[in-house]
């Protein structure tokens, strides 16, 4: 079978349903080859379902789809050989050190002892994990962990990868070096399906978004197309003296919102442009400010646009 497409994956119509939970309610995904797709959605929307049968680690009920040009049911063997796991759905072993584990994983990938030494040395080496590599697992900070699940999915450079929620109780820190181990990833070739809780990790990170509640998808497209359908950002001011409040409401708008501090006042911004014009407006009249942030939207902000509700955990019957 020809394996052409510029397709990493095709998903078509996937369905998946516990009991009388119907987690995976029809999802479509199409994800380039080469490229970071973000799938965004809160607890239990089906995310890890979803992967879980592209994975080929369920098998869907109804629809089709082809990973790598494989059909996840007919070819499951195949696809299970050209994707790795890390995340919720596959970890390293917790009573084995750090080089135990990645040393383990080359031999049970077909390295030599030696080939799988040197292997596991250069990926302790690049997630800056050479101190703690004689340490067991079981004792590693939580961002060491993660870093080391990471290494331990990319042995072999894997042509397409699942991550499922790989910052998720991680420091700011933490976060970002994740996070730049994913863009190294992509610079080498590989996809990556990231599931995520956070607007903003697939902001940082995906090329494009499907958002999925309830099983379905009700959004796809660029982090900045999503961004948009929420409208804006806000900018929070804090104003050195909150004597001078109703000054800085004057120049920010109509639009403004007086926060609970007394110096404080954030309003709507259509992005970092019209953030930095309206600081620079305060200061050009004399008010000195104490501090000035711009937040993006929240997935929240993005959930209530696009469907009316907020994304608070279902309470599921059991
Ligand atoms: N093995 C299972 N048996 C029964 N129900 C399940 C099973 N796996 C998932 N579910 C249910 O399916 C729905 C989707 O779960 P899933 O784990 O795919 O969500 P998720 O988007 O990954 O959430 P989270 O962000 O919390 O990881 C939930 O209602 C969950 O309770
Ligand atoms: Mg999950």
């Amino acid at each position: 079978m020809p394996v052409t497409s510029t397709l990493a994956i095709e998903a078509d119509g996937l369905v998946k349903t516990f009991k009388d939970t119907r987690a995976v309610d029809g999802v479509d995904l199409e994800v380039p080859r080469g490229s970071v797709y973000g799938v965004l959605g809160p607890n239990g929307a089906g995310k890890t379902t979803t992967i879980k049968m592209l994975a080929t680690l369920l098998r869907p009920d109804a629809g089709r789809a082809r990973v790598l040009g494989r059909d996840i049911v007919g070819e499951a063997d195949q696809v299970r050989g050209l994707v790795s796991l890390t995340g919720q759905l596959a970890s390293v072993d917790d009573d084995l050190t750090g080089r135990e584990n990645l040393v383990l994983l080359g031999r049970l990938l077909g390295y030599r002892p030696k080939d799988a030494r040197v292997r596991a040395a250069e990926l302790l080496a690049a997630f800056g994990l050479e101190d703690a590599a004689g340490r067991l697992v079981k004792n590693y900070s939580g961002g060491m962990r993660r870093r080391l699940d990471i290494a331990a999915s990319i042995v072999v450079t894997p042509e397409l990868m699942f991550l499922d929620e790989p910052t998720t109780g991680l420091d700011p820190r933490s976060r970002n070096q994740v996070w730049d181990i994913v863009r190294a990833l992509v610079g080498e070739g590989t996809t990556v399906l990231l599931c995520s809780q956070y607007l903003d990790e697939a902001d940082q990170l995906a090329d494009r978004i499907a958002v999925i509640d309830h099983g379905r998808v009700i959004a796809e497209g660029t982090p900045g197309k999503l961004k948009a359908s929420v409208g804006q950002g806000a900018l929070h001011v804090r104003l050195l003296d909150p004597g001078r409040r109703e000054e800085a409401a004057a120049i920010l708008g109509p639009d403004i919102h007086r926060e609970p501090d007394p110096a404080a006042l954030t309003v709507p911004v259509a992005g970092a442009d019209q953030a930095s014009e309206l600081v620079a407006a305060l200061t050009a009249s004399g008010l000195e400010l104490a501090s000035f942030s711009l937040a993006q939207p929240s997935l929240d902000e993005v959930f209530l646009a696009l469907t009316g509700h907020p994304a608070e955990e279902e309470e599921n019957a059991a």
